[in-house]
């Protein structure tokens, strides 16, 4: 039997396995990216990418080709609540970044703005980068098992075009296969949690709905009619996929009934029924059924099988998660892969990637979740739950008019359980927050300082070794960079400042007795980067002449809060523990 040898063996082509291979063949190590079918996604799935996934994007160099084809933030920004496109409207909520003051947060957190770019448009730029940098591609190849020995693992796979099969050698395996891992499966992770939680039926469409949408342009509209409530992700949704011409329906099902038969004339039906006048022409061009889950992996990995995506976190696409979790976890895994494989780091490093992330991927499934459940309320105060007569849930949401005590009071009660979803469209802290704690990252013994404010709404930059590398813009001359164009680039980065020679002097001492990638960055009046705003000053909780250090993902692995006689020891020794090396 034919066997094809590689350094990384990638299954899935979807966010997770494509960023893999991407960053991989960004810091050159061979891969090999196996995929089931003959194309990427050919429907839009995920779509809203957050400020973290832009800023990962951003670093492995394809962040202005996702802007140029994604919907700007400011036309994501109204979610609306109705009971119909064309019937009445029931209140809105500035959502993804667009609320003023959260605008504001997001400005001043990353250089990087969120935008909307469904599925089927990201992977082919997340794919024909990896590609044009050196990634094998094989569709029509599906993985079917594997086997690890001390060092390396054999996959086998078959080809679905020629119809047989043959084995891939690699030293580790990424299993990116999505919410059905045969790989997980395979691998034996424990899980928590279950498949099939509730019935959801997505139709994606074309019609021309700049009448109903354009003045409130928004990536969400969800619909809050009667019936709405079966299964589902808690309501009916219009979601915009090119506006305002291409959209897509999402529609809950009784899961104990089965999906229904996904006929064009049903499909047309629900459409309409949203859309709240089927006089609209409708192009139905896909169905399809899927089950809301509510499972994550305790552990990521088994031994050189390290898996990813929504293979190890599997929830409902409410705070659009998915697909940004998992282009995060493979950049947190790829250069891990990296340092290992050359040498430079020791296989333990690579225990870190699932105590790093597997906390990260539990929150995101648990949060996921109670954002479904966050949608009753609304209903509750429209009064649609309190009947299960159709006539009367409309008298009930009409109530809300009257001018009585019981009106006022529904009203009110309306604008805090929309005011509430705030958790689910603009939870700045969940998207940005990730603090890690894992031997890659050296304590300073100062104390956790937690967050000051709601950690999943706002965004709380901090420099503690754990977290992401705050960003300040910085100058060299005329030209403006953030901090963490700095760092990342899968090298090491020293930041320092006036005064800090002892630590530039430790880098070099570093790069020369482990042989890393080890940039050090200045900043300060006459140094090579200054910080007009002081805003850099401000964020990095260290003196002028101490020295923090960042990871190739921009997370603070160490830090010290001045300069130090013993500089070079202990930055030697901080990168030694971060490369497992003790
Ligand atoms: P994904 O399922 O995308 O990819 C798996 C890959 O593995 C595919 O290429 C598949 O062909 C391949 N594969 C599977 N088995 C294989 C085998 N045995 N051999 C070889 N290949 C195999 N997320 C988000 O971040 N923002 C959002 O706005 C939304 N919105 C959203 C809306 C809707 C309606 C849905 C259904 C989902 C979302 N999501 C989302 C979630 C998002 O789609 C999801 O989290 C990502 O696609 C997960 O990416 P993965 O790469 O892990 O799996």
């Amino acid at each position: 039997m034919e066997t094809v040898e590689t350094d990384v063996l990638v299954v899935g082509s979807g966010p997770a396995g494509a960023a893999t291979a991407l960053a991989l063949s960004t810091y050159g190590v061979p891969n090999v990216m196996v995929t089931r079918y003959g194309s990427l996604a050919d429907t839009p799935r995920a779509h809203i990418t957050n400020q973290r996934t832009m800023e990962v994007l951003r670093d492995l160099g394809v962040e202005d080709q996702v802007t140029a084809q994604a919907t700007p933030q400011p036309l994501m920004g109204n979610t609306v609540f109705c009971t119909s496109l064309a019937g009445e409207e029931l209140g809105r909520l500035r959502s993804w970044g667009n609320d003023p003051l959260v605008q504001a947060a997001h400005e001043l957190a990353s250089p990087s703005r969120m935008c909307d770019l469904p599925q089927h448009l990201m992977e082919p730029v997340l794919v024909n980068a990896a590609v044009s940098r050196g990634t094998a591609l094989r569709f029509h190849t599906e993985y079917l098992s594997h086997e690890q020995s001390d060092d390396g693992v054999t996959a086998l796979v078959e080809d679905r075009l020629r119809g047989d099969t043959y084995r891939v050698r690699a030293r580790y395996l990424v299993g990116a296969d999505g919410g059905r891992s045969r790989v997980v499966e395979n691998a034996g992770l424990p899980t928590v949690g279950r498949m099939g939680v509730a019935g959801s039926l997505n139709i994606v469409f074309e019609a021309d709905l700049t009448e109903l949408t354009a003045h409130r342009p928004s990536t969400l509209y969800w619909v809050l009619a009667p019936g709405a409530t079966v299964g589902g992700i808690g309501a009916g949704l219009v979601r915009c996929v090119r506006p305002w011409t291409e959209w897509m329906v999402v529609w809950g099902y009784d899961l104990e009934a089965g999906p229904p038969d996904l006929t064009e004339e049903f499909a047309r039906s629900v459409v309409h029924r949203l859309l709240g006048d089927d006089t609209i022409p409708v192009r139905i061009t896909s169905t399809s059924a899927w089950t809301v889950n509510h499972l994550y992996a305790e552990t990521y990995a088994d031994r050189r099988v390290l898996c990813a995506g929504d293979a190890v976190h599997r929830h409902p696409p409410s705070n659009g998660l998915g697909s940004n979790t998992s282009i995060q976890d493979a950049y947190n895994l790829a250069w891990k892969l990296k340092l290992v494989l050359d040498g430079t780091a020791a296989p333990a490093l690579l225990d870190t990637y699932s105590a790093e992330r597997a906390p990260v991927g539990r929150q995101i499934v648990e949060r996921a979740n109670r954002s479904i459940g966050e949608t009753a309320p609304v209903f509750e105060a429209l009064g649609v739950l309190a009947t299960s007569d159709t006539e009367q849930m409309w008298r009930n949401v009409d109530a809300r008019k009257a001018a009585t005590p019981e009106g006022a009071k529904q009203r009110q009660g309306l604008r805090e359980a929309i005011a509430a979803k705030v958790y689910e469209f603009n939870a700045h802290g969940v998207e940005m927050n990730q603090r890690y704690v894992s031997d890659a990252i050296v304590p300073d013994g100062t104390p956790d300082p937690g967050f000051g404010r709601d950690p999943e709404l706002y965004h709380q930059p901090s420099t503690r070794p754990g977290a992401k590398l705050p960003h300040a813009w910085v100058v060299r001359g005329r030209e403006r960079l953030s901090t963490l164009d700095l760092g990342g680039h899968g090298r090491f980065t020293l930041f320092t400042g006036i005064g800090g020679d002892c630590w530039e002097e430790a880098a070099a001492a570093a790069r020369k007795e482990l042989g890393i990638q080890l940039r050090t960055v200045s900043i300060g009046p006459g140094q090579e980067y200054e910080d007009p705003y002081g805003d850099w000053a401000r964020l990095r909780e260290i003196g002028d002449c101490g020295a923090l250090l960042t990871r190739p993902d921009n997370h603070i692995g160490f830090r010290h809060p001045e300069m130090s006689p013993r500089a070079g020891k202990l930055l030697i020794g901080a990168v030694r523990k971060i490369l497992g090396h003790g």
